[in-house]
């Protein structure tokens, strides 16, 4: 491959400048050509031979005029590699004028030559603040003029090679680290989802097999209170007729009363009983986790059994206020729906304080005019603890919690975001530390 290297030659004697061009258009000498390649590590030149060599050489009177060289070089991307400077020039001497051409390429090898009443490498070295100098005496032997050129440019040539593989090498590694922090956040989203869907389904089987268990004890106890109702009547027939009614003392009227609380123990068995029976139909309702059945579905039911479940942990004092507008049925998965909604109601069931109020509002949004553009927006507000602003943005992410640990495992509202994104709905949430929190979910009503 041939390569062609600009040199810039800088020197106010023209008949120097004629010598720079005649040396470097001729490149042949083999002994120096190994002695170069010596410099960068190769055992002899044969080994980069393949890298044949060409130089542009420009040559300038001035340091000033130079540096204007390497200003258009590098605008039109034509890089020079190496300058021969001689120290004595006019207008600013050689060291110099390194010193401004550095500033504007730093990567440039520069030559410095000089006679030997002059100066010292060390002094070249203040003056330009670089140690990687070097440095010839004139009179020069064009000899090594050449391996000057040649080692100099074609390391200059190695650093550019560098640097550009490692720019790519670093790239590579960016985009590597970016696919493995999205990957690893793949992987901890999914296994949250399995947690939670394990948790359900095991809350699911347990509420399921306690729903059975309880069934035949509760239709028992109802049967024999219809029975025990029959019985009482039977009683208070037969005592308004018997021989007890005309009976003295204490022990008759003691009997009375029993017999008159009997109907009202037994009518408040009843209701008592009803409430069982209606806890377990949620149980049972709740307990097909993996019903994933897609379906049409009146909002408010699903809301109002979510509600049912967590009522026993709701604090006493605590207020629960609906505001339900008249709405469509909305093809969903009711059951994940109401998981999305448990979630959030049991977050503001714990923030709220015992006297709290939770205010869930249902609304139609018609942005259009036609079925699709129907949105259900759900409106879930509690006046807790509010949260705060910095955490906000984090709200949505997987195990992100400010609750003990042992508490909370911050997948709440993670799951939620992706049931109502499954629905292609929306989610937001306001808040105002120590006022309150308000959710709000939009769905369609027709995907
Ligand atoms: N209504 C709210 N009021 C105040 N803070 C809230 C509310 N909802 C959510 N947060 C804050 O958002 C965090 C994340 O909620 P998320 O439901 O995802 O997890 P969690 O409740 O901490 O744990 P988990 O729901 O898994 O038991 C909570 O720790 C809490 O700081
Ligand atoms: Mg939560």
């Amino acid at each position: 491959m041939i390569r062609t290297f600009r040199i810039l030659v800088i020197d106010d004697d023209p008949g120097i400048r004629d010598t720079y061009r005649e040396i470097l258009s001729d490149t042949k000498s083999d002994e120096l050509l190994d002695k170069g390649a010596a410099l960068f590590e190769a055992k002899t030149h044969r080994q980069i031979q393949s890298d044949q060599h060409h130089y542009d050489v420009i040559l300038e009177e001035r340091g000033d005029k130079g540096i204007e060289i390497i200003e258009t070089s590098l605008k039109e991307d034509q890089p020079i590699s190496l300058i021969f400077i001689d120290m004595s020039i006019p207008g600013k001497n050689g060291a110099e004028t390194a010193r401004l051409i550095w500033e504007i390429d730093e990567d440039i090898k520069i030559v410095f030559v000089t006679a030997f009443s002059e100066y010292t490498p060390d002094e070249i070295t203040d003056i330009v603040g670089r140690e990687d100098i070097f440095y010839l005496r004139k009179p020069f032997n064009p000899d090594e003029i050449r391996q000057f050129a040649r080692a100099l440019t074609k390391e200059w040539f190695l650093e550019r090679e560098k640097r550009s593989l490692t720019k790519d090498l670093q790239r590579a590694n960016r985009e590597l680290e970016e696919l493995n922090n999205s990957l690893n956040e793949r992987v901890e989203k999914q296994t949250a989802l399995l947690i939670q869907s394990e948790k359900m389904a095991s809350l699911g089987i347990l509420t399921s097999g306690i729903a059975h268990k309880l069934n035949t004890p509760v239709s028992t106890i109802k049967e024999n209170l219809s029975k025990l109702d029959q019985s009482s009547g039977l009683i208070k027939q037969f005592v308004n007729r018997s021989d007890a009614r005309r009976e003295n003392g204490s022990a008759r009227n003691n009997f009375l009363s029993a017999v008159g609380n009997l109907d009202g123990l037994i009518r408040n068995s009843a209701e008592e009983i009803i409430k069982i029976e209606k806890t377990i139909t949620n149980l049972k309702a709740i307990s097909k986790s993996d019903d994933t059945t897609y379906r049409q579905t009146d909002i408010h039911e699903i809301i109002d059994t979510t509600l049912n479940v967590i009522h026993n942990d709701i604090k006493q004092e605590l207020r629960i206020e609906k505001e339900y507008s008249d709405l469509p049925e909305i093809w969903c998965y009711p059951q994940k729906l109401s998981q999305a909604i448990l979630n959030i109601l049991v977050n503001s069931v714990q923030a709220a304080p015992p006297d709290g109020v939770i205010s869930i509002k249902t609304e139609l949004d018609i942005r259009g005019k036609r079925a699709s553009d129907q949105l259900i927006r759900l409106t879930f507000r509690d006046n807790g603890s509010g949260i705060a602003e910095q955490d906000i943005l984090k709200l949505f992410d997987p195990f992100f919690t400010t609750k003990p640990i042992g508490e909370g495992t911050g997948l709440g509202l993670s799951i939620t975001y992706d049931i109502v994104k499954l629905h292609h709905g929306d989610i937001t949430i306001n808040s105002k530390p120590g006022e309150g929190t308000t959710v709000t979910i939009t769905i369609p009503s027709i995907p």
